[in-house]
């Protein structure tokens, strides 16, 4: 049986990246002696204008009979309206919940070509390698929310729960994961305000303490955590932290590679499928263009050849690839590649011609 892939594009750039990241996908494949067979399936902003729904049950259905997901970007000022019924980023939220894809590893490593684009200084980012571990169906971001009264009282609320079940297996990823790294995981937490952080700290340490206690463990408020990984990021091995203060921090950490446009990041549940894509969005000033940066959804296809078929030698041969474009001066314009600058195409041929 070929390994089934759903390709899910989305909005803005996706389809643009995608199709690059499938073609390097193939050539890995073939050099490799394994093939893969594609569905592409609606998200997003595209899913509402031929459904109207953000998540078609049949998308649902085609990721949970995939061995892996592969996604671009969803979301983008035709669909922003605020008393719209409903928005792309309810497809995004759907498909994690979904699929159960409580584990969102995000990893920050500035490529050696590219620390001079960084905003921050060299000797501050150089060294740096961090896994993000950020929890992902859980948090604001599924709490119920609503809103009642009128005019200057009306008021809204979201709920931020966690139970401990949602709270061990994170942690528990992320130790497993500093294990085979630098034996290092740092909680990120709000515990001096917010009881759900209160028990995420009492939970964490538990595990640690029973399951890890080999690995060093340390607990950092997310308002510190915010100074420190622009002051010191070389300190931190694998941090863990909640939905919300994840999505946040791993913003932040983006610039120290320089670009959000070279960063991959692979959700994983505890069984079936992961969904891997890109973390920056759907980049709608520049859709259409064919100029946008296929880098970071090309190193997603390598995280997903790594954690979801057991390829490592040719998660390998992607990422090695891509370091090779880099070392050869090549650049989209998103990383300092000015009037030189190579387009989508260009880019994705310049990966397959280092791929072997
Ligand atoms: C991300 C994005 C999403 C999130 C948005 C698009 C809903 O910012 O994947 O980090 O907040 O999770
Ligand atoms: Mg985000």
């Amino acid at each position: 049986m070929p390994i089934q892939i759903v390709l899910l594009p989305g909005d803005g750039i996706g389809p643009e990246i995608v199709a690059g990241a499938v073609r390097v996908l193939d050539r890995v494949a073939a050099d490799s002696g394994f093939s893969l067979s594609y569905s592409e399936q609606l998200i997003g902003g595209i899913a509402i204008d031929q459904t109207g729904n953000p998540l078609p049950e049949a998308t649902i259905a085609a990721c949970r009979a995939s061995d892996a997901i592969l996604l671009g970007a969803v979301g983008g000022p035709k669909w922003d309206d605020p008393s719209a019924k409903t928005r792309p980023e309810v497809g995004l939220l759907g498909i994690r919940k979904a699929l159960s894809l409580f584990a969102n590893l995000r990893p920050i490593v500035p490529f050696d070509e590219l620390l001079d684009a960084s905003p921050l200084k060299r000797e501050i980012i150089e060294g740096t390698d961090i896994l993000f571990f950020r929890e992902l169906t859980g948090d604001v971001y599924f709490g119920e929310s609503g809103r009642s009264g009128s005019g200057a009282e009306e008021t809204a609320y979201q709920q931020m729960v966690y139970s401990v079940s949602e709270v061990e297996r994170v942690v528990r990823l992320a130790a497993a994961a500093a294990r085979e790294r630098r034996n290092h995981l740092t909680s990120v937490d709000k515990a001096n305000v917010l009881e759900p952080s209160r028990l995420w700290r009492q939970v964490a340490q538990r595990v640690m303490t029973e399951e890890f206690p080999d690995v060093k463990y340390d607990v950092v408020l997310v308002d510190a955590m915010a100074m420190h990984l622009i002051s010191r990021p070389r300190d931190f091995d694998v941090v863990v932290t909640a939905n919300l203060f994840g999505d946040i921090l791993t913003d932040e950490a983006s610039m120290l590679p320089g670009s959000l446009g070279m960063l991959p990041s692979a959700s994983l549940g505890a069984d079936g499928p992961g969904l891997y894509e890109p973390i920056h969005g759907s980049a709608p000033d520049i859709a259409g263009k064919g100029i946008a940066n296929p880098l970071a959804t090309i190193l997603a296809a390598a995280m997903l050849l790594r954690h979801s078929l057991g390829q490592t030698d040719a998660a390998v041969k992607v990422e090695t690839a891509v370091r090779r474009v880099l070392a050869d001066g090549l650049r989209t314009a998103d990383i300092g590649g000015g009037a030189d600058s190579l387009n989508t195409e260009q880019m994705v041929e310049a990966v397959l011609a280092r791929l072997s």
